[in-house]
């Protein structure tokens, strides 16, 4: 079997699972990580064998098959370029892009390099949603007629709470709705099977102000992107759905909920409840199906690791969207649609359609 030879750009949060969740991949080796700051540091610690802090030295001294895109949005773009010039494959972050042009030029990039440019959107590799899209398409809903649902954190609850996430320089013009919005509209479209069509969006910055501890001292920083994003979408098939999105709202720590209508049954899946999916019925009890591979179809069996009653969560979902994506780039079939740059301009599409709402209060129709 060959093995596929890696590198992760970015050491903060997510670059450090992502070096972990690629190491269960047998065949997938990590042969560099990039940081811009401390990145030897950071790779002795990982046991990784070289470093680098520019991304470009590392593409040309260590040709890697793939890199993972792991800084700040505003880099996503470059990094993307860079690698597909070079022949690599791209498995990059969301949100894709600072806006829909710089993902369109991404996803070009893509086509012409013939590299797989792939998202992290990992939700669709939780074993739930997975069978969530299996049912719609086997038609136990009957047909569906309303998604709805959300995501939810606190870490951004106080003025003092502050990040590079906050600002439009770095993060897009959209924040919350691009940073959390864009996983959940991702999952309703997968799970549902149907592309959203027109939104609309209500925005409200609850700190226009942050204070931001710096070793020089505090400072105080004007905020020009949302704290809360409330949303209505239509469907391609005419189903209506609702969504919030927010860092402000405590209590919640990272609470993706996805309800699904149809006009059989409905389902609701809560990944502060990772491996439980709510059946509901009206003339029959309602169902708990909990995660287990006797219990579900073959298809969702497959990316099933552990008995039923031991969880697979966050870094499970991210290992099995990472083995997916490997496998296609050792020319494998895939069998579970990843989310692909062509997906990920799509929900920058979304997510600047949703900014435009927010300014002028109409709803704003999504062209393909
Ligand atoms: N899929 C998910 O659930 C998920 C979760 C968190 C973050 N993310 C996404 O991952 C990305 C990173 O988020 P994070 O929370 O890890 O941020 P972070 O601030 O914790 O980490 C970013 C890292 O990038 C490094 N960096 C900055 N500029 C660089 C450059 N030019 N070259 C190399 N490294 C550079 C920083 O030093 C830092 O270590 C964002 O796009 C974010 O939206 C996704």
């Amino acid at each position: 079997m060959k093995t596929l030879r890696t590198a992760v750009i970015g050491l903060g949060f997510i670059g450090a699972v992502h070096v972990e969740q690629i190491r269960r991949i047998p065949y997938v080796e990590v042969v560099a990580v990039v940081d811009a700051f401390g990145a030897e540091e950071r790779a002795k610690q990982m046991g990784v064998p070289a470093a680098f802090s520019d991304y470009k030295e590392m593409m040309d001294t260590v040709k890697p098959d793939c890199v993972h895109i792991c800084t700040p949005n505003f880099m996503h773009r470059e990094i993307a370029l860079a690698a597909f010039e070079r022949g690599i494959n791209v498995v990059c972050e969301k949100p894709m892009a600072m806006n829909a042009e710089e993902a369109q030029e991404m996803a070009d990039a893509a086509k012409k390099s013939g590299c797989i440019g792939a998202l992290n959107f990992h939700n669709r590799y939780y074993p739930i949603p997975y069978r969530m899209r299996r049912m719609v398409e086997n038609g136990d809903l009957g047909d569906v007629f309303a998604v709805q649902g959300g995501y939810l954190q606190d870490w951004l609850q106080y003025e003092t709470d502050f990040s590079w996430k906050l600002l439009s320089a770095k993060c897009g013009k959209t924040r919350v709705t691009a940073d959390l919005g864009s996983h959940w509209m991702d999952l309703a479209e997968y799970v549902s099977g149907q592309k959203i069509t027109e939104v609309f969006a209500e925005f409200k910055t609850i700190y226009p102000i942050r204070i931001n501890q710096t070793p020089d001292g505090i400072e105080s920083v004007p905020i020009d992107t949302e704290d809360f994003s409330y949303v209505i979408v239509r469907f391609e098939n005419g189903a209506i759905g609702n969504a919030q999105f927010s860092g402000v709202f405590s209590g919640k720590k990272n609470q993706t909920v996805l309800q699904v209508a149809g006009t059989k049954a409905s389902m609701e899946w809560d990944n502060e409840k990772v491996n439980d999916l709510l059946i509901g019925h009206r003339s029959a009890p309602n169902e708990l199906l909990t995660k287990d591979s006797g219990l579900v179809d073959e298809s969702t069996a497959t990316i099933i690791n552990y008995p039923g009653g031991h969880a697979e969560g966050f870094s499970e979902a991210f290992k099995q969207n990472f083995t997916a994506i490997y496998n296609v780039i050792r020319g494998e079939k895939l069998t579970n649609p990843f989310a692909t740059f062509d997906d990920g301009l799509h929900v920058m599409k979304l997510c600047d359609a949703l900014y435009e709402s927010s300014q002028t209060g109409n709803w704003v129709r999504v062209e393909e």
